[in-house]
């Protein structure tokens, strides 16, 4: 499949999403989320598909929005901007496999808003994050003042958005922006063996994990327990739930098929 903003790889069941507008340092552009969007839909279809890797080409991981197209924005089409970008980046995040970023240099307003769209964010030592839309005279639009708030707290978060200050991977790991931080030259690389690691287990329970951490997010505790308990149900009745058991009391490695 041809993509002009994006390179989307398969392999053995990953795929790997590339943010290909290097010179611009991967802005995001109207292109690149239709790209964006498209792919999604293709990994959805694709059942060999269990996990997916999100990196950029160069320098980047993306510098954010394309100010030029967003300065040609007025009331009316802001909103239109905002909502379009938003919704593709909701997809990313309501995927039922696991969506890694793979950090590897600036992830600034869009940039940092479509990182925390995915699942789990590794990042190079080089990585540098933020919110600076503040200094465009304008605020977040792809939830930079929402998922933000909720990786980092309240207070962080309204520093970092009211500042625009960019922070380093050593930092964003701190605050728990980032889960982990390597040397550029292994980030794929580290990234790529975390894929391997979940994508070796059942897929029924990690779609299962995906979901339902992901609505800890949105439902109270007793609706987010109410939750699991009813996925725990239905993944009590897989396969690969009665081989992992089976396989833990005949002390052997279990074999998941994915039913
Ligand atoms: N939108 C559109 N183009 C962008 C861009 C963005 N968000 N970020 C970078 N670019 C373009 C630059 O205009 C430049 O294009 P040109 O070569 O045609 O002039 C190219 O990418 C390289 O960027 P440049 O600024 O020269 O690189 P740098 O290494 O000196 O600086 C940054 C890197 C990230 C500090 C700087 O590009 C920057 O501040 N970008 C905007 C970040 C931002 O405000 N994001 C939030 C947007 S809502």
């Amino acid at each position: 499949m041809e993509f002009t903003t994006i390179k989307y790889e398969k392999k053995a069941g990953y795929a790997i999403i590339t943010l290909n507008r290097p010179d611009k340092l991967n802005a995001l552009n109207k292109q690149l989320f239709t790209d964006l969007n498209e792919v999604i839909t293709t990994i959805e279809l694709d059942k060999d598909i269990r996990a997916v890797l999100l990196t950029g080409e160069g320098k980047a991981f993306a510098a954010g929005a394309d100010i030029k197209e967003l300065n040609a924005c007025d009331g009316r089409s802001g909103k239109h901007f905002s909502e379009f970008g938003s919704k593709v980046m909701a997809r990313l995040e309501s995927m039922s496999i696991p969506v890694i970023a793979a950090v590897n240099g600036f992830a600034l307003g869009g940039g940092c808003e479509l990182a925390m769209s995915c699942h789990i964010r590794y990042a190079s030592v080089n990585a540098k994050l933020g919110q600076p839309e503040i200094n465009l005279g304008i605020l977040p639009g792809y939830g930079g003042t929402q998922r933000l708030t909720r990786l980092v707290g309240v207070a962080k978060s309204m520093e970092l958005n009211l500042t625009g200050d960019i922070v380093s991977a050593d930092e964003a790991k701190r605050i728990g922006l980032v889960n982990e931080v390597f040397d550029e030259t292994e980030l794929i690389e580290k990234s790529i063996a975390l894929i391997e690691k979940i994508i070796s287990k059942s897929p029924i329970a990690v779609s299962a994990i995906v979901d339902t951490v992901r609505a800890s997010t949105i439902l109270s505790l007793k609706e987010g327990l109410e939750y699991e308990s009813k996925l725990f149900g239905e993944v009590c009745g897989s396969q690969d739930f009665k081989e992992g058991t089976l396989a833990f009391l005949e002390k052997r490695k279990a074999n998941f098929i994915g039913k």
